[in-house]
């Protein structure tokens, strides 16, 4: 049988990504010599709500000028984001070698490479020195991650003393099996959904303190019915997530939708702070 790793590269894998998005800007009548970050918003953030959550989120953990290191980067929209509004330094890993490639060409493009460094790498081995990120941020990625302890514990190596963690999930609520395909996978071999409560206890064990949460399911049911709509209507567009979930992109987004509004799943977005150790002078 195939690692999880290749398996979850495979279902994200569409060929030929940055040259498609490229074609699909002309066909929009964009000037490629001037591609701003707002003439790609519509395919570059791989998570329901794109870019309005990521900004909510960096502005309450109030993250400028941080080095920040996105896990599960996809093609790199919110670490664009991050660098260009919040002036961060930041790094994006991701399994997809498809992804990582479009992701620094897709910088290059919108005048972002010097603030935006993409690596292909695996969240549960990462490429980094201890303590070398101020704020690791996570979208929509631990949904594809079977080992959670392993996950949690890279993330807390890499994250400096005081550091802050993002994250922005989907959860399940209570055991209700969802439907597939759903925007992370296609069946329930690389979807390792979870409670929070049980990565909230993780957390805890690493040794972290929660500072907030926010329950994201409204905003995002709003969102996505929208969405939906749409495509029911009108199709796909031209540009937006439908190059990235290719055919089945109206049935995830069918599927997520159902599964939010049926209570099996929720979204939760939130913000941990790793423990200060103070030691008797
Ligand atoms: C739904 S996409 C979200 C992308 C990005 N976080 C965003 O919000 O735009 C999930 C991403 O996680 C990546 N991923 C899944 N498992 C991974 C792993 N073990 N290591 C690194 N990246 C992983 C996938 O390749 C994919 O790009």
């Amino acid at each position: 049988m195939e690692i999880i790793g290749t398996q979850i590269e495979k279902h994200y894998h569409q060929p030929n990504l940055y040259n498609d998005i490229i074609n699909r800007l002309k066909e929009l009548d964009v000037d490629l010599n001037t591609v701003t970050r707002k003439d790609i918003a519509a395919v570059d953030e791989f998570h329901v709500r794109g870019v309005e959550v990521s900004r909510e989120l960096a502005k309450i953990a109030n993250i400028n000028n941080a080095r920040l290191l996105d896990i599960g980067c996809g093609i790199g929209g919110p670490c664009r984001m991050l660098a260009d509004e919040f002036n961060c330094d930041t790094v994006g890993i991701d399994i997809s070698k498809e992804y990582v490639a479009t992701a620094s060409k897709l910088s290059e493009l919108v005048g972002l490479s010097h603030r935006t460094k993409f690596i292909n790498g695996d969240a549960l081995n990462l490429p980094f020195q201890n303590n070398e990120f101020d704020v690791v941020w996570t979208q929509h990625v631990q949904v594809n991650i079977n080992d959670k302890l392993k996950f949690y514990s890279e993330i807390d190596r890499v994250l400096s003393r005081n550091g802050a963690f993002i994250y922005y999930e989907v959860f399940k609520n209570g055991n209700e099996e969802v439907n597939y395909p759903l925007p992370w996978a296609d069946e329930s071999k690389i979807s390792f959904l979870e409670h929070s409560s049980k990565i909230d206890s993780i957390l805890q064990q690493v040794g972290w303190v929660k500072k907030q949460s926010t329950n994201q399911t409204e905003n995002g049911i709003k969102v996505l019915e929208k969405m939906h709509n749409r495509l029911s209507k009108r199709g796909v567009p031209r540009l937006g997530l439908n190059v990235l979930m290719g055919a089945s992109t109206k049935d995830k987004i069918a599927n997520l939708l159902n599964g939010l509004k049926e209570g099996k799943i929720y979204l939760e977005s939130g913000i941990y702070n790793k423990k200060v150790v103070c030691k008797d002078i």
